[in-house]
């Protein structure tokens, strides 16, 4: 049995690896602990003692500015030690090893480690390493789970729940982490949800996914309640999929006039960082209607939500936030057996022999539309990995 099969069948749930590993009735707990948080960040000190003596690092091998200093920001409200690590001034530049790295940052008493990769799988494989918690803060074009949970949270607060809701996710789907959680997070929580981009930046094999497509922004927004616009995410392209931006803006683009197809109480969302001009225009993404500002300042209270979950003492707040020391570890909500109900084409982490950060290879080649199982990373090599 590997240990991850272990962990499934024994109850020892440690980690916040994919949005797959929560059931509704999971999601739903981790929004109502997250309504105690949104109270306590609204207090004059918005501090509490709840993981006093409990030690929160990152490591982040990707660019980020608000998942990181949210992750920060919710740990230090909860009284964690946080120890930050950054890659561009560590020992990795030496060649020190992912493996190395990580059992370093453990032996110095951590006990949960934030990670994002550029790599799919990254942090599935750090949890088959360390015996603390692992918290997925963004896998490669895999999996964003927090930013899904603070996007479930962001649209209940405006639209009061998601059941029954209809949200349009439009740009680039196909290397966003955010669309794969976010399509499993907001379906599992009874939303339909519509995929709308022009068909390069579509996943090469929707079929088993439970969304429709549509190539057609300007039908699908008198239809929906929240719009949910993603980035182009260059960076994980290996070739131009569009022939100019500008003709993406005219056809994607959410432009003023465009925005005034939305009903009244439609909502516009992004996770940030925004490119205005293009997926969204600068004064769209200023409008009421526009909640970006609540999702970040949502990712505090939603983070503090899972690190209290997976650190704290199991779900007694009231003694938590009333400075009893958390006493046990490993109280996490996340049943591991579960997965997308469909094909998801995600690159895949190889991580090579002696691997070094040089060596640690990402195909950069989409999934071909084989069932994968996203919490089991189908071709990470554990051997030699050091
Ligand atoms: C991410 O980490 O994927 C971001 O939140 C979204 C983006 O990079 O466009």
């Amino acid at each position: 049995m590997t240990e991850a099969t272990d962990r499934a069948t024994n109850g020892d749930h440690r980690h916040l690896l994919s949005i797959t590993d929560l059931t509704g009735d999971d999601i739903d707990r981790l929004l109502t602990l997250t309504d105690s948080f949104v109270e306590v960040s609204r207090r004059r000190m918005p501090k509490v003692p709840a993981l006093q003596g409990r030690t929160v690092s990152w490591l982040f091998y990707e660019d980020s500015t608000r998942t990181r200093l949210s992750f920060e920001q919710a740990a230090k409200r909860l009284s964690a030690d946080t120890l930050s690590f950054s890659v561009s001034t560590s020992s990795v530049n030496k060649g020190e090893s992912l493996r190395d790295t990580v059992e370093t940052i453990e032996a110095m008493g951590v006990d949960c480690i934030v990670v994002r990769h550029r790599s799919s799988g990254v942090p599935h494989q750090i949890a088959q390493w360390v015996s603390g918690s692992v918290v997925n803060a963004g896998d490669g074009w895999h999996e964003h789970p927090t930013q899904a949970l603070l996007d479930c949270y962001t649209i209940r607060e405006h639209l009061g729940g998601l059941d029954g809701r209809r949200i349009a996710i439009v740009g680039d789907i196909n290397h966003s982490r955010v669309a794969r959680s976010d399509v499993w997070a907001f379906t599992t929580m009874g939303a339909e949800v519509t995929l709308v981009a022009p068909p390069t930046l579509l996943p090469p094999d929707t079929a088993g996914w439970p969304v429709r497509i549509s190539h057609d922004l300007d039908a699908v927004l008198p239809e929906v309640d929240a719009v949910y616009l993603l980035r182009m995410q260059r960076e994980r392209m290996a070739e131009a999929l569009l022939p100019s931006l500008r003709e993406y803006t005219a056809l994607f683009g959410l432009t003023r006039r465009r925005v005034e197809r939305l009903h009244d109480k439609a909502i516009v969302m992004h996770p940030g960082p925004m490119n205005r001009g293009v997926e969204i225009a600068a004064d769209v993404a200023d409008l009421p209607r526009s909640v970006v500002v609540d999702q970040v300042r949502n990712g505090v209270a939603v983070r503090m939500a899972v690190l209290f979950d997976l650190l704290g003492s199991g779900g007694d707040l009231g003694r938590d936030l009333d400075g009893g020391r958390a006493d046990r570890r490993g109280r996490g909500p996340i049943p591991t057996d579960r997965h997308l109900p469909n094909p998801v084409a995600v690159p895949q982490v190889s991580i090579c022999r002696e691997s070094g950060p040089e060596r640690i290879a990402e195909s950069g080649e989409p999934g071909d539309g084989t069932p994968h199982r996203p919490d089991v990373p189908t071709d990470v090599s554990t051997e030699g990995t050091r």
